[in-house]
C-alpha cells in the first residue's frame, strides 16, 4: 500500500501509519477523530484505460487507487458496476439540461453499503481478524451481513429495534449473530463500539472506520467512468451519517488529483426535517464538533441519525464543492418513491427517494437550473421497505382493483375506470 501516505486526522490534522492505527485519532476518539486516507498520487501509475481494462470484479477495477494490497483478496460477491440511467422524462418536466439516475438498489444485498462493507470485508482480512461488527440502521448491517456470508465469516450486527422487517430478514437469512437494540441507531452504535472493543471485534462502524467512504468512494468513480470521463455538475444523495456524500467527494476529488477529470460536482445532501443536524448545522454555521444531537425522526429509517457519524465529512463535501443540504419532510420523501418509480422504473426506498424529493425542492427553490446535469443516487432498493412503499400508494389512492377472476369481471371494473 505504498500509495497510502497516512491516515489524517480531521480535527487535529494529525497523521498516522495506516499500520499504526484502525480506527479513530486517539487524541480525539470516536466522536469525533475520524480520519481521512490520503494518497501519494504520484504512485499512482494506473489510467484511466487500465482501469476500464481491468479483469477485476466491479469495484475491485479500482483497487489501485483504494487502500487495500496489490495481492489482498476480495470477497465474491459482485459489488459496484450498477446502471446509470439516463431519466429525459425528468428532465424535461423539471427544465434541465439532463437528469441520470445511478442504482444503487441492484448490489448484491440491495443498496451502496455494499461497496463500504467489502471494503470492511478486505481489511479485516488484511488485519488478520475473525469477527466483524457494525452497528447500522439496517442497510449497513445487511451488506456486511451478505458479504461476510459469500466468505464464511463471522458477524455480529447491531440495529435499532425499529430497523424495517425487510432488512432484519437478510440478516437472518445470511445468518448474523443479530442484536436488536431497544433504542436508536445511536445507541446501537454506542453498544457496538463498547462490544468490538471488549471483544476484538474488526469494527465497521461508520465513522470510527476510515476505510468505509473510501469503499463508497467508488461511485463517484462509476459515474466519472460511466459518462465517459466527465461529471455531473450537480449530485442528489439521502444523507444519515455523511459517510455516502463524503465518500462521492473523496472520489470525486481522486479523480481530479489524478487528472482524470476535470472538475468536481456540487454535491447537494437531502436529509428528512425530522433527522435535519447537518442541514441545520449548515444554515446556522455551526460548529459539527460541539453542536449537540438533535432529533433523529422519519419514516426514512437509513438517513435518520442524531449525531451523524461522518459529519466532518458530510460539512466538507456540501462546503467545498458549493453544494447545498436540503430537507423534505416525510410526505414529500413519500411521494417521491412512486414519482421517481413512475418516471424511470427505478424503485427506491425512503431513504434513496429523499434524494429525488430533495431535487424536486432544490428545483423549486432555483439551486439548479435549466443548464444543470444532475444526477441522483438511488442509494437502497424499494422491496428495502415495502410498508413504505405502500403507504406511499395509499397517499395517491393507488392499490389493486379486487375482481372475481373471470373477464365480465375484468370488463365491468375497466368500463368503471377510462383504460387499462
Ligand atoms: C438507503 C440509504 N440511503 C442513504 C443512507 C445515508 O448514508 P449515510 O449514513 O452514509 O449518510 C443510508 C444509510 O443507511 C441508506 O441506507
Ligand atoms: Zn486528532
Amino acid at each position: 500500500m505504498d500509495h497510502v501516505l497516512h491516515l489524517r486526522c480531521l480535527v487535529c490534522g494529525a497523521e498516522y501509519r495506516p499500520d499504526e492505527i484502525d480506527y479513530v485519532c486517539p487524541k480525539h476518539g470516536p466522536s469525533d477523530g475520524v480520519l481521512d486516507v490520503v494518497y501519494d498520487y504520484e504512485r499512482i501509475s494506473a489510467t484511466r484505460e487500465s482501469v476500464a481494462a481491468s479483469p477485476e470484479p466491479g469495484m475491485w477495477r479500482y483497487r489501485p487507487l483504494l487502500p487495500v494490497e496489490s495481492d489482498s483478496a476480495v470477497p465474491p460477491l459482485l459489488v459496484g458496476d450498477t446502471p446509470l440511467y439516463d431519466a429525459p422524462r425528468v428532465a424535461a418536466e423539471l427544465g434541465l439540461a439532463r437528469v441520470w439516475v445511478k442504482d444503487e438498489g441492484r448490489q448484491p444485498t440491495a443498496s451502496l453499503k455494499d461497496r463500504a462493507s467489502a471494503m470492511a470485508v478486505v481489511k479485516a482480512d488484511e488485519r488478520g481478524l475473525d469477527v466483524i461488527t457494525t452497528a447500522s440502521t439496517g442497510n449497513a448491517a445487511a451488506a456486511l451481513s451478505g458479504v461476510c456470508a459469500s466468505t464464511g465469516r463471522a458477524n455480529v450486527i447491531f440495529v435499532p429495534a425499529s430497523a424495517p422487517p425487510a432488512k432484519v430478514a437478510q440478516l437472518l437469512a445470511y445468518g448474523s449473530r443479530v442484536f436488536s437494540v431497544d433504542g436508536s441507531y445511536d445507541d446501537a452504535f454506542e453498544l457496538c463500539l463498547q462490544a468490538a472493543e471488549a471483544h476484538g471485534w474488526y469494527n465497521r462502524n461508520t465513522g470510527m472506520n476510515p476505510y468505509m467512504s473510501e469503499g463508497k468512494k467508488t461511485a463517484a468513480y462509476e459515474f466519472a467512468e460511466q459518462l465517459g470521463w466527465t461529471v455531473p455538475d450537480a449530485v442528489f444523495v439521502g444523507v444519515g451519517d455523511g459517510c455516502i456524500i463524503g465518500g462521492l467527494h473523496k472520489g470525486f476529488r481522486d479523480l481530479l488529483a489524478l487528472g482524470w477529470i476535470e472538475r468536481v460536482p456540487r454535491l447537494y445532501g437531502v436529509q428528512a426535517k425530522g433527522s435535519r443536524y447537518l442541514a441545520e448545522a449548515w444554515e446556522r454555521g455551526e460548529d459539527v464538533l460541539t453542536k449537540p444531537p438533535a432529533p433523529a425522526e422519519t419514516i426514512a429509517d437509513g438517513i435518520a441519525s442524531g449525531l451523524p457519524r461522518d459529519r466532518l465529512k458530510a460539512m466538507a463535501a456540501v462546503t467545498e464543492t458549493g453544494g447545498a443540504f436540503v430537507t423534505v419532510d416525510d410526505g414529500q420523501i413519500l411521494d417521491a418513491i412512486p414519482a421517481l418509480a413512475r418516471k424511470t422504473g427505478v424503485f427506491g426506498e425512503p431513504a434513496a427517494a429523499a434524494a429525488y424529493a430533495g431535487l424536486l425542492g432544490a428545483v423549486e427553490g432555483r439551486l439548479v437550473g435549466a443548464d444543470d446535469r444532475v444526477a441522483v443516487l438511488n442509494t437502497g432498493n424499494g422491496l428495502k421497505n415495502v410498508a413504505a412503499a405502500r403507504q406511499a400508494a395509499d397517499r395517491l389512492g393507488a392499490a389493486p382493483t379486487l375482481i372475481a377472476p373471470s373477464l365480465d369481471a375484468l370488463d365491468r371494473a375497466l368500463a368503471e375506470k377510462e383504460g387499462p
